[in-house]
């Protein structure tokens, strides 16, 4: 088995156990406002890395749950990113949109990436120079034609360190252009959804690197736009504002 379906099938499981752990109840423990932490995310961060360990000793481990310091990636063999849970709030309320993100980063950048949508029937993969598939299809948005701005939707979020302020302004820049706005509550989940072509684009402030390694590659491998977003020295701290979007419409996102 290649390394893109070793790291999907770990992605389905991770999901398929979050599922079970969901329906035997869940308890929340508050972060900050409005920002919550289960003990699935807690668990399922840890299925994800024993398995890991077990079949890539030489690796390092980078969690949303227990990533703690910087880790720079020159001399190091590979490092995994990973968001056990993106989008706790809507697991916890029973709404579908929320994933497990699981992406391998080297020093040459994100090497392969994975998202389980498990409430969706959805799983996205992607390795670098091998293209994105969801499910069994392939995804090229270079194959679609481009929406104008007038017809696009662009999604996204708020983090726990963004202001309602920034956040409306934000709103507001969009309308002023002409675009239409979705929120779902999963980063990962929402910039992935910009590689089908149903959404149009992806844009936040405030993100973090494990909120977005492996969509970022999902939409770069469908040959979607992505702006830069540093992933060395992986850190806890959040990113510069990610823009992801169809091929075009970058100039009038940015
Ligand atoms: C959050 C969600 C949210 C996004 C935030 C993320 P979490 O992740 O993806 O949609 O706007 O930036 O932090 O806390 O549910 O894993």
């Amino acid at each position: 088995m290649n390394i893109r379906e070793w790291t999907r099938n770990l992605a389905i499981t991770a999901g398929t156990q979050a599922q079970a752990m969901r329906n035997q109840g869940v308890t929340r423990q508050r972060k900050s406002h409005q920002d919550f932490v289960t003990a699935a995310d807690k668990e399922i961060e840890q299925l994800i890395r024993r398995n890991i360990q077990r079949e890539f000793p030489d690796d390092l481990f980078f969690g949303e749950e227990t990533g703690e310091k910087d880790i720079w990636l020159e001399g190091k063999n590979g490092v995994w990113v990973v968001d056990p849970i993106d989008g706790t709030s809507n697991y916890a309320s029973g709404l579908d949109a929320w994933c497990i993100s699981i992406a391998r980063v080297t020093v040459a950048g994100i090497e392969v990436a994975a998202i389980a949508a498990p409430d969706r029937g959805e799983v996205y993969c992607a390795e670098k120079g091998g293209g994105t598939r969801r499910n069994e299809t392939p995804l090229d948005l270079s194959s679609i034609p481009p929406v104008p701005v007038t017809e696009a939707l662009i999604m996204t979020g708020k983090g726990a360190e963004i202001t309602p302020d920034q956040y409306l302004s934000t709103l507001r820049k969009l309308f002023d252009r002409g675009f239409e706005y979705r929120r779902y509550g999963s980063g990962a989940l929402g910039i992935a959804m910009v590689s089908t072509g149903a959404i149009q684009g992806y844009i936040e402030t405030g993100m973090h690197i494990w909120d977005i390694a492996a969509a970022h590659l999902i939409v770069q491998e469908a040959r979607g736009f992505c702006s830069r977003f540093p992933v060395n020295p992986l850190t806890i701290k959040p990113g510069p504002p990610l823009v992801v979007c169809q091929p075009g419409l970058e100039h009038e996102l940015m």
